[in-house]
C-alpha cells in the first residue's frame, strides 16, 4: 500500500530539512476529528529552529506545501498543519492491495535473515497444564505468528519442565502406590495424585525423601529402571499436552526441555569458574549478584546437583550455538522476572555479549471469578476442561439462537468459536495485566470478544454469498468516500502497522484490539449502508470493501491463532 503517512512526511520534509524523516514521522498525529484532516503535524518543536511562534510557522509552511494525488488539501489550525487525504485514492490503494495479496495482506519481510526464537508454553511433566499455562501458550503462539508474518526466521521451543528432583519423588511414589493402567487412563491427574501422596507421606516418614534423592541420582546416572519410568511419565504427559495443543492449533519446532541440558551443565560451570564467578556458600555454589541488587544465583546445590536456573543458562548458550539467534524470547509469567534477570546477568558476566538479545516477555496472572469452575480449596483447573466447557457452552448458545442448524457442522463451529473465545480473551488485555477469567465475558457475542469478531466475519461472508457475483478491485472508488466507508478503509490500512507494533512491544494484544476496532467500523458501515443495491457502481464498490474487510479480519484472527468460520 502507498503509505499515506509517509507521503505526508515527504511533503513536510521538503520544507523542513532540519528534521529527519524519522523525526517527522514520529511527530505526525491522527487528529481527533475529521474536520481537522486525516493527519496533523504540530509545529511546536519547530519554534526553536525557526525562532518564531508555532502558529506563524504553521501558516508559512502550509503555503509552501505541495499537494499530491494522495493528499488533496493542506490547511492550518493554530499551530497544526492538517492534511486531508484524497478518499478515492485511499480506498483504491487499500482495497486493491488487500484483494491482491489476500492471505498475505499485512505481511512484510523486514525480518529477513534474522532468527527469532520464541519459547512458550513450557508446562511441567506430570503436573497439570492449567489455566495459567494457557497465557504463555496463547501469547507465545501469537507472538511467533507476528514475527513469522514479518519475515523473521522463527523457531518455536517448548522448554518442558521434565527434570529435577521431583522426578525422584514421582518414581518412589509410583513404585509404592502406582497403577500403570490408571496412569495410562488419566496420566497427569494420576501422577499429580501420586506426587501429592508422596508429600503427605514424606512428612511422616523423612526417609522417603532420601529414597527420592537416590532415585533422582539413578536417573542422572542413566540407570535403566529410572530412565524407563521417567521416559514413560514424559511420554504420557506429552500425549495429554498435545491434545490441548491440537485444540488450540499450536505446534512447536522443538521440545528440548530441561532434561535436554543435563549433560551441558559441566561446561557452564567451567566457564563460571574460569571467570571466577562461583563462590561457595554452605556447600552450594552461587554467583553473587549483590552488586546488581539481586539475591545470589544458586548454581549447584550442596549435593552437586544443578538447578532450574543453571539449566536456563545452559539452554540459552545451546540456543546461541545452535541457532545463532537475533532474539531469544521467553514468554513466561511475571512471577519469574527475578529468575530471568538473575540468569541473564550471570550469562552476561560469563562474557557472552548475546545476553542482551535474550528477552523475557512476562505476563500477568489469571484468576478465576468466584464459582467459575470448581476451584475450591485451590484445586487446579485443567486447561482441557476449560476449552471443553467453552465448546459445550457455545453449542448451547448456537442451539438456542437458531432453529435449523445442520448438526454435522455444529461441532466444528462450536469448537472454532469456543476455543477462539478463550484464546481471544487471553489476548484482550495488555499481557502484563492480571485479569480475571469470566465465562460471561469470554462467550459474549456482542462485547469486545472473539465470538463478536468471528460473527462480524461471517456477516461479511454471508453478504458475499448472497450477492453471488464476482468481486474485484476494478470498481469506482469514489463511491467509498463517505465517512462510514472511509473509517473501515482506514482501519484496514492500519493492519500492516499493527503487526509491526506487536513485535516492537512483544505485545500481541495489539492485534486483538485492532481487529475489534475493525469489526466495529465494519458493523457501523454494514448497519447504515445497503450493500446489495440495484445501482451496479455502488454495489460493486461496496462489495469490494466487504471482501477486503473479510480478508483482513481473517488475517488478523489467524495471527492470534483464532479461526474464522464462514458461517455461525
Ligand atoms: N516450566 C516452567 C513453569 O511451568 C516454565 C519454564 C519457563 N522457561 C524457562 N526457560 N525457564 O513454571
Amino acid at each position: 500500500m502507498k503509505d499515506f503517512k509517509l507521503e505526508v512526511a515527504d511533503i513536510i520534509a521538503a520544507q523542513v530539512p532540519d528534521l529527519s524523516l524519522e523525526e517527522i514521522i514520529s511527530l505526525i498525529e491522527i487528529p481527533p476529528n475529521k474536520d481537522m484532516g486525516d493527519y496533523a503535524f504540530p509545529c511546536f518543536k519547530l519554534a526553536k529552529v525557526f525562532r518564531k511562534a508555532p502558529n506563524m510557522i504553521a501558516n508559512e509552511l502550509c503555503e509552501k506545501m505541495e499537494k499530491t494525488d494522495l493528499i488533496q488539501k493542506v490547511e492550518t489550525a493554530a499551530a497544526y498543519i492538517n492534511f486531508f487525504v484524497d478518499k478515492s485514492s485511499l480506498a483504491k490503494s487499500v482495497v486493491s492491495e488487500v484483494l491482491d495479496k489476500k492471505d498475505d495482506y499485512g505481511k512484510a519481510n523486514i525480518g529477513e535473515g534474522k532468527k527469532v526464537i520464541v519459547e512458550f508454553s513450557s508446562p511441567n511433566i506430570a503436573k497439570p497444564f492449567h489455566i495459567g499455562h494457557i497465557r504463555s501458550t496463547v501469547i507465545g503462539n501469537s507472538l511467533y505468528k507476528a514475527y513469522k508474518a514479518l519475515g523473521f526466521d522463527t523457531v518455536r521451543i517448548n522448554h518442558l519442565g521434565d527434570y529435577g528432583t521431583q522426578f525422584g519423588k514421582l518414581i518412589v511414589a509410583f513404585k509404592k502406590w502406582g497403577d500403570a493402567e490408571e496412569v495410562k487412563q488419566a496420566p497427569i491427574k494420576t501422577l499429580l495424585k501420586l506426587y501429592v501422596q508422596f508429600h503427605d507421606e514424606a512428612e511422616k516418614d523423612p526417609s522417603m525423601d532420601e529414597d527420592a534423592r537416590m532415585w533422582f541420582k539413578k536417573l542422572e546416572d542413566g540407570e535403566e529402571e529410572a530412565v524407563r519410568l521417567w521416559t514413560w511419565f514424559r511420554e504420557v504427559s506429552l500425549e495429554e499436552f498435545n491434545r490441548v495443543y491440537d485444540m488450540l492449533g499450536v505446534e512447536f519446532d522443538s521440545y528440548a526441555g530441561e532434561s535436554f541440558y543435563s549433560d551441558k551443565m559441566p561446561r557452564m560451570i567451567d566457564i563460571m569458574n574460569e571467570r571466577g564467578l562461583l563462590k561457595e556458600s554452605k556447600g552450594a555454589n552461587i554467583v553473587d549478584l549483590e552488586e546488581y541488587n539481586m539475591p545470589p544465583a544458586l548454581i549447584t546445590k550442596s549435593d552437586g546437583s544443578t538447578l532450574y536456573l543453571t539449566r536456563d543458562i545452559a539452554a540459552a548458550t545451546y540456543r546461541k550455538e545452535t541457532y545463532d539467534f537475533y532474539k531469544n524470547i521467553y514468554v513466561v509469567g511475571s512471577q519469574q522476572i527475578l529468575h530471568f534477570n538473575q540468569w541473564m546477568k550471570v550469562v552476561e558476566l560469563m562474557g557472552f555479549d548475546w545476553a542482551k538479545d535474550c528477552v523475557h516477555v512476562p505476563f500477568g496472572m489469571v484468576s478465576l471469578e468466584e464459582g467459575t469452575m470448581s476451584t475450591r480449596k485451590g484445586r487446579v483447573v485443567f486447561l482441557e476442561d476449560v476449552l471443553n466447557k467453552a465448546v459445550d457452552a457455545t453449542k448451547e448458545i448456537i442451539k438456542n439462537q437458531k432453529k435449523n442448524i445442520d448438526i454435522e457442522n455444529i461441532d466444528t463451529v462450536a469448537k472454532q468459536i469456543g476455543v477462539g473465545a478463550v484464546v481471544f480473551q487471553e489476548l484482550s488485555n495488555n499481557r502484563i495485566k492480571d485479569y480475571e477469567f469470566s465465562w460471561d465475558r469470554t462467550l459474549d457475542f456482542q462485547g469486545e470478544t472473539g465470538p463478536y469478531v468471528q460473527y462480524t466475519h461471517t456477516r461479511a461472508c454471508s453478504v458475499l454469498r448472497k450477492a453471488n457475483e464476482e468481486v474485484s478491485a476494478d470498481v469506482d472508488f469514489s463511491v467509498l468516500s463517505d465517512d462510514d466507508s472511509v473509517n473501515v478503509i482506514k482501519e484496514i490500512g492500519n493492519f500492516p502497522k499493527a503487526i509491526q507494533d506487536v513485535i516492537k512491544n512483544n505485545e500481541p494484544h495489539i492485534i486483538a484490539r485492532y481487529v475489534v476496532d475493525l469489526a466495529q467500523a465494519f458493523n457501523k458501515f454494514y448497519h447504515d449502508n445497503a450493500i446489495i443495491v440495484e445501482d451496479e457502481k455502488v454495489r460493486k464498490a461496496r462489495l469490494a470493501l466487504v471482501l477486503a474487510t473479510k480478508q483482513t479480519i481473517k488475517n488478523a484472527l489467524s495471527l492470534l491463532g483464532v479461526e474464522a468460520p464462514e458461517r455461525m
